[in-house]
């Protein structure tokens, strides 16, 4: 059985990854690592939590010891709002925090899941169908750790046989905990206002298509991966992965079809909408297909559906 650490466990993804984990792996086996927030409820009680600061490297391998951890999914991150904000920052934690993953991972023979993102990919990037190996000059501090993020995982890959891989995530919508700080965030923000107040004012303008994808479809996608026959990769770090594309209107209108008076409008943040306009529209995910079968559930009308229903008792 496999002993497993994930960093960033209490984030938007760590959370609900890390239950998921527990449940196929044992509860015992899957250690939630968390720095700033503490967990609580049943991520805390369902198995063992350790303080982990990605750039505390002592920290780390002490936890990596302690538990005899074989598979690190090391989703601790600054997003890309908060990354322009605070881009020293951003370095430290998705630079610094990562090399110390992988120089821990690399004396403990550790697999390490990494996640990059849309983030990855620049203004001078084919916006449409988004090749798996093209063009990567992002213009974000976001942007330029997830690129130096997918290198270096692939450079701990062919130099010192560390068993790296990573899919770059869409933006990542789900009803658990909220994401901090990201350019996508208003696709998360919006269900939880159309259920509150049926109105939302959304920071990116009518029209910026941007790449998304639900949170099951997400956690399938990071097991499924680092469950894969590693003589089938050809690629690593890291796959691009798509479910749907949309921008705040057809969103809305999805919205619609169950809270008919919900009301859209716009007050834009220009730093969020540069990022997003630097982003593609939507990614082709066919080698992640062909290379170990990347499948997904939902699309924007089953994910609507599900979102509306869960917020709907949550919020009650
Ligand atoms: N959801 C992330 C962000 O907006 C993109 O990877 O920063």
């Amino acid at each position: 059985m496999k002993k497993i650490l994930v960093t960033g466990s209490v984030g938007q993804i760590g959370s609900e990854l890390t239950m998921l984990l527990r449940e196929l792996y044992g509860n015992e086996n899957v250690v939630a690592g968390g720095n700033r927030t503490k967990p609580s409820g049943k991520l805390l009680e369902s198995g063992p939590f350790e303080i982990v600061d990605c750039t505390d490297v002592a920290q780390l391998a002490e936890t990596v010891k302690k538990y005899n951890i074989d598979t690190i999914y090391h989703l601790a991150a600054i997003l890309s709002g908060v990354a322009e904000a605070k881009p020293n920052l951003a370095w430290n934690v998705n630079i610094n925090g990562l090399y110390n993953v992988l120089e821990v991972a690399r004396e403990n023979n550790c697999a390490v899941f990494t996640p990059s993102s849309i983030g990855a990919f620049g203004p001078s990037t084919p916006p449409d169908d988004t090749p798996q190996d093209t063009i990567q000059r992002p213009n974000t501090m976001y942007g330029v750790t997830k690129v130096a993020g997918e290198l270096l995982c692939d450079y701990y890959y062919k130099r010192f046989g560390v068993d790296t891989r990573g899919v770059r995530y869409p933006g990542i919508i789900s009803n658990e905990t909220l994401p901090g700080g990201g350019t996508t965030d208003y696709a998360v923000d919006i269900y939880y206002e159309a259920i509150k107040k049926k109105a939302y004012t959304c920071f990116l303008k009518a029209g910026t298509f941007l790449d998304m994808m639900y949170m099951p479809d997400a956690l399938t996608a990071a097991v499924d991966l680092m469950e894969a026959d590693p003589s089938k990769l050809v690629h690593r770090n890291a796959f691009n992965i798509s479910t749907m594309s949309f921008d705040p209107e057809m969103l809305a209108d999805s919205i619609r079809k169950h809270i008919p008076e919900f009301k859209l409008d716009y007050d834009i943040d220009p730093v969020r909408q540069a990022i997003a306009e630097s982003w593609p529209n939507n990614m082709d995910d066919s080698p992640a297909a062909e290379e170990w079968g990347w499948n997904y559930e939902y699309d924007l009308a089953k994910m609507t559906e599900d979102m509306l229903n869960v917020l709907g008792e949550k919020l009650k």
